[in-house]
């Protein structure tokens, strides 16, 4: 590969204005390249301290004390945290549960409110849970619901055309991924809601792989409902709790349909009849993990600290140079580009086909194949999926990331690998 391509990397590095943070992550091995962030971001170094402290000073010595002090609001405090991160109001978020119980519970809710209408509408471009969850409600408790899948015409990507015709005045809920976890492609949720509310339906949005990566404005878009997971790109640790956002007016129509006694008006009352909070505490359920929502919190203060618009502009310029690269070097090797070119179009992540993909992917991970270990991750049939995360990913890991997969792909050293079928996670 041409030096010019590493004299540029080295540069751009140099004048990374978010560089710093790099070293605010755990340090792993030197030759390691973290390219999977989009999937489990990595661990801050402070998540330590936080987790000793949370331990030793606030469950050890303060005991049950400490539901006083801080735990019992820690859902609405990080929720608003949040709220800075996706462009909402502070009381419209909370943290709890995991993204496809939020599903669940705001699908329900949104199924609830708009009786009547009996049409779902989400794309094929979605994730599993969400689709799942949504079968989940029509076989079980919806039943006169019907799921209508919008298909991609490229696999790649949705029209707007064809999501606009599948929305009808029988549509109560559209439920789409904002950013499409296999292949990057990001909605205009401007101007997708336009055409659902213009149809009278309600929009529910998986924030899961553009919160921390893009800029969010929920209320500037006019979002009605959003969920979104906490441990890609906001580096709240494995499992860490998920959030969900409930516009404000709607607070009040909306039903929690896992009405446990954390979502009660009042929960210490211990009063035989229900009676829902009437603020997003609604939407809570049962009592959180304060070890998940403390170590969350972290990941969620950086990038506050960060800024969101600096998070995107190098996102982009980090994405730019592995589009080049690809152009330049991996085409040739029989690689196809499995995300849009255009940056209004993409979220943080590239994904990369190749026939060997599979073989290629686990040939980067080998610690003894090439010089150094690369860490993506696989989608099937045949992606290999680049994520960038601008608060560690530097343009240097690309470059050394491309040049390890022309390496293998050229030497045919994937041809080393043999498949482990027992091996579930990708
Ligand atoms: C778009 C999207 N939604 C939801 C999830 C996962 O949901 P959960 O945290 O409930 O496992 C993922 C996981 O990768 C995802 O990519």
């Amino acid at each position: 590969m041409s030096n010019s391509y590493l004299h540029f990397a080295i540069a751009q590095d140099a004048k990374d204005e978010l560089r710093k943070f790099r070293a605010e992550f755990f340090k792993t091995d030197e030759n390691l390249i973290y390219l999977d962030g989009n999937s489990l971001g990595k661990m801050p170094l402070s998540t330590i301290d936080v987790l000793k402290n949370t331990l030793e000073k606030e469950w050890g010595e303060n005991l049950i004390r400490s539901w006083n002090k801080s735990w019992y609001t820690k859902n609405r405090a990080i929720g608003a945290k949040i709220a800075g991160l996706i462009g909402a109001k502070p009381e419209e978020i909370i943290v709890a549960d995991s993204t496809s119980i939020n599903i669940y519970k705001l699908a329900f809710a949104a199924l609830q409110y708009r009786q009547g209408r009996t049409a779902i509408v989400s794309d094929e471009l979605n994730f599993s849970t969400d689709l799942y969850v949504l079968q989940g409600l029509i076989a079980h408790q919806f039943k006169n619901h019907q799921l209508n899948i919008v298909a991609s015409a490229d696999a790649m990507s949705i029209q707007l055309d064809d999501l606009a015709s599948a929305i009808t005045h029988h549509t109560a809920l559209v439920q789409l991924s904002h950013v499409a976890f296999k292949s990057g492609f990001m909605y205009s949720i401007d101007e997708v809601n336009k055409l659902i509310h213009h149809a009278g339906a309600l929009d529910l949005w998986d924030l899961s792989h553009s919160v921390g990566a893009v800029p969010l404005e929920l209320n500037r878009w006019n979002v009605s409902l959003a969920i979104g997971c906490t441990y890609k790109y906001l580096n709240g640790g494995p499992g860490s709790p998920a959030f969900l956002y409930v516009r404000k007016d709607l607070h009040e129509d909306l039903i929690n349909p896992v009405s446990g006694w954390f979502g009660a008006a009042k929960p210490f009352n211990f009063s035989l009849e229900y009676e829902a909070a009437s603020d997003i505490s609604k939407f809570l359920s049962g009592t959180p993990s304060i070890l998940a929502l403390n170590a969350l919190e972290v990941g969620i203060d950086m990038h506050l600290n960060a800024g969101k618009q600096n998070i995107r502009a190098k996102s982009l310029l980090l994405s730019q140079f592995l589009l080049h690269l690809f152009h330049q070097k991996l085409r040739k090797l029989n690689f196809e580009l499995g995300s849009p070119e255009v940056d209004e179009n993409r979220g943080s992540h590239i994904s990369l086909k190749h026939p060997e993909a599979r073989r290629i992917c686990e040939a980067l991970i080998q610690p003894d194949i090439g010089n150094h270990v690369v860490i993506p991750d696989f989608r099937s049939p045949d992606n290999i999926r680049i994520g960038l995360t601008p608060l560690y990913t530097s343009f240097q890991d690309i470059y050394y990331a491309v040049e390890e997969l022309e390496l293998i792909v050229k030497e045919k050293l994937y041809e080393k690998i043999q498949l482990d079928s027992n091996q579930v996670v990708t």
